[in-house]
């Protein structure tokens, strides 16, 4: 058995983890160790779903609290995103590659967030797409473009359009693709005309994020480094010093020179435990309300205390299974993104 806990969970469960990481650590650690008979995992419901997809048959994935989801990822349904395919390859051309003319390019890639359901990782699977996390969202961006005209981004808007701009795409080819509208909002020219089209999904820990705040921050700390997660809005990455993966803010802490001011939009359980971890640092988080994930949060000690005693009397709770059918297609995209390092 393993415990594997996500960066934002609070300390009482991290100090029981085998392995704590980003969602892409996470997701590689659960294809790495065929010895473990099962992994507890400490996070949310779609990082465990893609450690079941990702791990052997015979291997177990508990979530201890099935109610730590992510309301992000329950921004798009599979249906929603079968129906915005279909307006979009009715609107676009099918997903077959195109003539010579148009570069023999796909009309559109889907690419989501590992913030998504397995169905909607297997329906990217299926249609020549992948998955991506914070840390490698450009790269998998650059692989679809080597396919595709553009892309359909599921379902962060932010990370979307913060990881494009980044590329040097500009918004004005980026519509956003609101699931309740006719064509999400948009016209047949913009869509025809879009690079990256977005979700409009968004974290709603990360989208309290503000440039005030950022200024705020400088004011008081002339000097101080800001760095967020790429889900914050593109105004407060562009206004920050840096943005990157849990796992990169947590890097960007361990190089930080002694006395250095840190200045951190994201989740509060991993700015404090960085703060601990580098007494000889000032870090605070940008957002003075403090707010922890409340669905991470949900991993209370008494349910992992719970689910390790259910399998100390040889009971599996709690088990995570994803459909052997969507497993399968979901794998496709799963494997495209651990191809696209970091
Ligand atoms: P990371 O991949 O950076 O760990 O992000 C996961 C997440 O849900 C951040 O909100
Ligand atoms: Fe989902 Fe946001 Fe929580 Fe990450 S921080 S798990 S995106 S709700």
């Amino acid at each position: 058995m393993r415990i594997l806990g996500h960066f934002y969970q609070r300390d009482e469960i991290v100090k029981y983890a085998d392995f704590v990481g980003d969602s892409f650590m996470l997701a590689q650690a659960a294809k790495q160790h065929p010895e473990a008979v099962s992994f507890v995992f400490c996070g949310v419901h779609f990082m465990a779903e893609t450690a079941d997809i990702l791990s052997g048959p015979e291997q177990s994935v508990i979530l201890p609290n099935l109610a730590a989801g992510c309301s992000m990822a329950d921004m798009a349904t599979i249906e929603q995103v079968e129906a915005c395919w279909r307006e979009l390859t009715d609107v676009l051309g099918t997903g077959g590659r195109m003539a010579a003319s148009d570069g023999g390019l796909q009309p559109v890639i889907p690419v989501t967030y590992m913030n998504s359901s397995a169905a909607i990782k297997a329906f990217c699977g299926r249609n020549g797409g992948i998955v991506c996390t914070s840390s490698n969202a450009q790269t998998v961006l650059e692989w679809a473009f080597e396919s595709g005209q553009r892309v359909v981004f599921f379902p962060d808007q932010h990370l979307g359009r913060n990881t494009a701009k980044a590329m040097g795409i500009t918004e004005d080819v980026m519509p956003l693709w609101r699931p309740h509208l006719p064509l999400g909002g948009n016209t047949v020219e913009q869509l025809h005309d879009s690079k990256v089209i977005l979700w409009n999904g968004f974290c709603s820990v990360h989208k309290r994020f503000t440039v005030a705040q950022i200024e705020k921050a400088r004011a008081d700390f002339p000097g101080a480094r800001v760095i967020v997660h790429p889900e914050c809005p593109a105004a407060v990455v562009e206004a920050a010093d840096g943005a990157g993966s849990t796992e990169y803010i947590r890097k960007e802490v361990e190089a930080a020179a002694p006395g250095s001011v840190l200045a951190i939009g994201t989740e509060i359980n991993l700015v404090n435990r960085l703060q601990q971890q580098r007494p000889d640092l000032t870090i605070f988080c940008l957002d003075p309300v403090v707010c922890p994930c409340s669905t991470m949060y949900r991993i209370h000690p008494a349910y992992l205390a719970w689910t390790l005693e259910s399998l100390l009397a040889g009971q599996v709770p709690n088990q995570i299974t994803v459909d052997a059918g969507v497993a399968d297609d979901s794998r496709i995209a799963l494997e495209r993104m651990l191809a696209a390092k970091p």
